[in-house]
């Protein structure tokens, strides 16, 4: 695994403290470097986790195509969070600067994001992952079941498994979040108007995405009707 990119923008004096780098180090490159590898190995666990959860589906989705000739399964994606936004995100929640603490408390270091065409299909996916035996559910949160005020639905999973390193196991938590194309469609538009506008989105804005998110929740419905007739006629 290749050292993260460390941007200008980064505190490094944060960054030190929250790597538990060796503050004799006076030498800003030494430092530097001692920052990075911290930050590399802590990092590096969670790839490995996502890299396993990457196993897991795949394995799933083929198996299941296989057998039923189809995949419940449209889009992964993954991402492990850069050293800036774990950076911003200990910032703004007071998480103490210690890798020890963030280890604990923050549970979205390495994420996996699952699109499925169908609502039912969420829900059978998420079946298939959390029971198996090596994988421990940490958090369910169904925001389809009931979606956030301003409208976002998606099933998120915090889900723990083991990585097996040289000289030790670890148990790296994964954040899974299992939404259909329309919610997932929803989602990115939302964010990006989010993204745009920082907290303060214009309240028509807000109003029309809460319509639109309810529009997309009827598509799902919808959706889930033709199939069912679909089922009916074979
Ligand atoms: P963080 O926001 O990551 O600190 O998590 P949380 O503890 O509030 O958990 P939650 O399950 O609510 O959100 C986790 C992740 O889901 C977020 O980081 C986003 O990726 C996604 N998410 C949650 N709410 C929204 C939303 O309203 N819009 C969009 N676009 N994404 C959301
Ligand atoms: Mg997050």
């Amino acid at each position: 695994m290749t050292r993260p990119e460390l941007s200008d923008s980064l505190d490094l004096t944060v960054l030190r403290q929250l790597s538990g780098a060796d503050d004799e180090v006076t030498d800003p490159r030494a430092m530097l470097r001692e920052v990075q590898l911290r930050m590399a190995s802590f990092l590096m666990e969670y790839k490995f986790a996502l890299d396993e959860v990457e196993t897991k589906i795949s394995i799933l989705r083929e198996e299941f195509e296989l057998v039923h000739d189809y995949s419940p399964i449209e889009h992964v994606k993954s991402r492990l969070k850069s050293v800036e936004s774990l950076v911003a995100k200990v910032e703004r929640t007071g998480c103490p600067r210690d890798l020890g603490v963030i280890r604990e408390r923050i549970h979205d270091i390495a994420g996996i994001r699952v699109s499925c065409a169908f609502v039912e299909d969420t829900y059978r996916f998420a079946r298939m992952l959390t029971q198996q035996q090596d994988l421990k559910v940490l958090q369910v949160k169904d925001y389809i079941a009931e979606p956030k005020a301003n409208g976002y639905r998606s099933l998120h999973l915090i889900v723990e498994l083991p990585v097996f390193l040289s000289d030790r196991t670890v148990h790296v938590p994964v954040e899974v979040q299992i939404r259909t194309i329309a919610m997932d469609f929803w989602a990115s538009v939302e964010h990006q108007i989010y993204y745009k506008y920082g907290k303060q989105v214009p309240a028509h804005l807000n109003d029309t995405l809460r319509e639109v998110a309810s529009t997309a929740a009827d598509l799902d419905a919808q959706m889930a009707h033709l199939r069912e007739e679909i089922r009916s006629l074979a």
